[in-house]
C-alpha cells in the first residue's frame, strides 16, 4: 500500500484555520509519509506566515502567488508543485474533514485513478445546508451533466476534495476558470476507474467562503470553455448539421415520390419523414457520436428505436411550441416554427447525447 502523498491546500485568508487544518491532518495520518503543500494567493491576513510558523513541527509548505487569483487555478499549480505521485485535494478551512483522507488513499490504492470525496452518494451530506442552496448545488451539477458527458461518471462533480493519481493530469493543459477543479481534470484528465467515497460536508466555523453571484458567472464560462475543449460543442455543431441534412432528404423524398411516383402526398409525407430520421440517425451513429457507438446489431437497431422515439418527443415538442406562440402569444407562424425548431433541436440533442448514446461503457 503507497502512504506517500501530497496534499494539495488552496488558500485566501484562511489564517485562523491553518493550526487546526494541520493538527486534524498530522492525525489522521499517522504512519503516512506527506507534505501539506498550500497555495496561497498572497492572503493580506498572514495565511503565508501562519503556515512558515508550523514548518518546523509539520511537514507544510507554502506556495505564494502574486499575479494570478483561483481556487482552480491556484490547484493546478500545487499540481505542477506536487512532490508525490498521489495527491490529495481539499479546502483549508476544515469543510472537508482530514479523517477521511484515508479512505481517499485507500481507493486509490485499490486501483482507482481518481477518488472524489462525495456529497451525493449514500452516507455523504451538507448538514447545514439550506433548500435553496441545495437546489442551486444540484442544477448546477445537472447543467454540468447535460453538457459534458465526463461529468456524468460521478454524483459530485462539483466536490473540491478528491485524490488523484499524478499521472491523471500529467501533459494536459489545465486551464480552469474559478472554482471547480475536479471538473477540469474529469473532463481533460486520462485515467480509467472513478471511485467516490461519502463524506459529510461541515460547518465553517472560522473565516468567510470566497463563493459570491460572480462565481456562478465564471462557472458557466469555465463550462463554456470545457464544452469546447472536450469537443461537446462541435459535437452539437455536428448533430445541427446532420439535422439540416435531414431536412433536405425530407423535401427532396416528398418532391421525387409525389411528382414522379405519383405517391398521394400525405404517403410521401410519412415516406420521407421516416426517411429523414433514419438517414439522420445513421449519420449521428457514425460521425457525430462515433465515440459512443453501440457495438453489434442489437445495439445499433436499440439505438435506432431510441432515435425514432426521441424525433417523435421533438415533433410533438415542435408542434407545442408552434401552436402555443402562435394562439396565445399572437406570433406569426412561421416565425413561431423556427422557435419550436430551435426547442426540437435541444431536446433531440440533449436527450440522445444522455440516453440513445450513453455508451455501453464507461467513457
Ligand atoms: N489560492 C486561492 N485563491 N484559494 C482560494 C481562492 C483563491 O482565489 N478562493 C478560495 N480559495 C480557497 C479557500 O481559502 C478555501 O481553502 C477553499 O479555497 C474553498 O473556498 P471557500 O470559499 O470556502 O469555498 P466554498 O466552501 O464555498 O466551496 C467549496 O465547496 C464547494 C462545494 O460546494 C469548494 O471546495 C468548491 O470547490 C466546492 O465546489
Ligand atoms: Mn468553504
Amino acid at each position: 500500500m503507497n502512504k506517500t502523498l501530497t496534499l494539495v491546500v488552496p488558500t485566501y485568508n484562511e489564517k485562523a484555520n491553518i493550526t487546526p487544518l494541520v493538527e486534524k491532518i498530522a492525525a489522521a495520518l499517522s504512519g503516512y509519509e506527506y507534505e501539506v503543500l498550500f497555495v496561497d494567493d498572497n492572503s493580506s491576513d498572514g495565511t503565508a506566515q501562519a503556515i512558515d510558523s508550523l514548518k518546523k513541527d509539520y511537514p507544510v509548505r507554502v506556495i505564494v502567488r502574486r499575479n494570478e487569483k483561483g481556487l482552480a487555478s491556484a490547484v493546478v499549480r500545487g499540481f505542477e508543485n506536487a512532490s508525490h505521485e498521489l495527491i490529495v485535494v481539499m479546502d483549508a478551512d476544515l469543510q472537508h474533514p482530514p479523517a477521511i483522507i484515508p479512505n481517499l488513499v485507500a481507493a486509490i490504492n485499490e486501483g482507482a485513478d481518481i477518488v472524489v470525496a462525495s456529497r451525493y452518494i449514500p452516507g455523504g451530506g451538507c448538514a447545514d445546508w439550506s433548500g435553496l442552496r441545495k437546489l442551486i448545488s444540484r442544477g448546477a451539477i445537472f447543467l454540468a451533466q447535460l453538457v459534458l458527458p465526463a461529468a456524468r461518471k460521478v454524483k459530485d462533480p462539483m466536490s473540491g476534495f478528491f485524490a488523484l493519481k499524478r499521472s491523471v493530469i500529467e501533459g494536459k493543459k489545465l486551464e480552469p476558470i474559478g472554482y471547480k477543479i475536479l471538473l477540469e481534470t474529469l473532463v481533460l484528465g486520462s485515467y480509467r476507474k472513478v471511485v467516490e467515497v461519502p463524506f459529510q460536508f461541515q460547518l465553517r466555523e472560522q473565516g468567510k467562503s470566497k463563493l459570491n453571484l460572480n462565481q456562478e458567472y465564471e462557472y458557466l464560462r469555465h463550462l463554456a470553455r470545457l464544452a469546447k475543449r472536450s469537443g461537446e460543442a462541435v459535437r452539437f455543431i455536428k448533430f445541427c448539421l446532420v439535422g439540416g441534412s435531414g431536412v433536405l432528404v425530407n423535401f427532396g423524398l416528398l418532391w421525387l415520390l409525389t411528382e414522379q411516383a405519383g405517391f398521394h402526398y400525405v404517403l410521401s409525407a410519412a415516406i420521407a419523414i421516416e426517411t429523414s430520421i433514419i438517414t439522420n440517425f445513421l449519420l449521428n451513429n457514425f460521425v457525430t457520436f462515433s465515440d459512443r457507438r453501440a457495438s453489434g446489431r442489437k445495439g445499433f437497431f436499440g439505438n435506432m428505436a431510441k432515435f425514432n422515439l426521441v424525433s417523435l418527443g421533438g415533433l410533438l415538442i415542435n408542434l407545442a411550441i408552434l401552436a402555443l406562440l402562435t394562439e396565445v402569444a399572437g406570433f406569426y407562424y412561421m416565425l413561431s416554427n423556427l422557435f419550436g425548431i430551435a426547442g426540437a433541436t435541444l431536446w433531440n440533442f440533449f436527450v440522445n447525447n444522455w440516453w440513445t448514446w450513453k455508451g455501453s461503457k464507461p467513457l
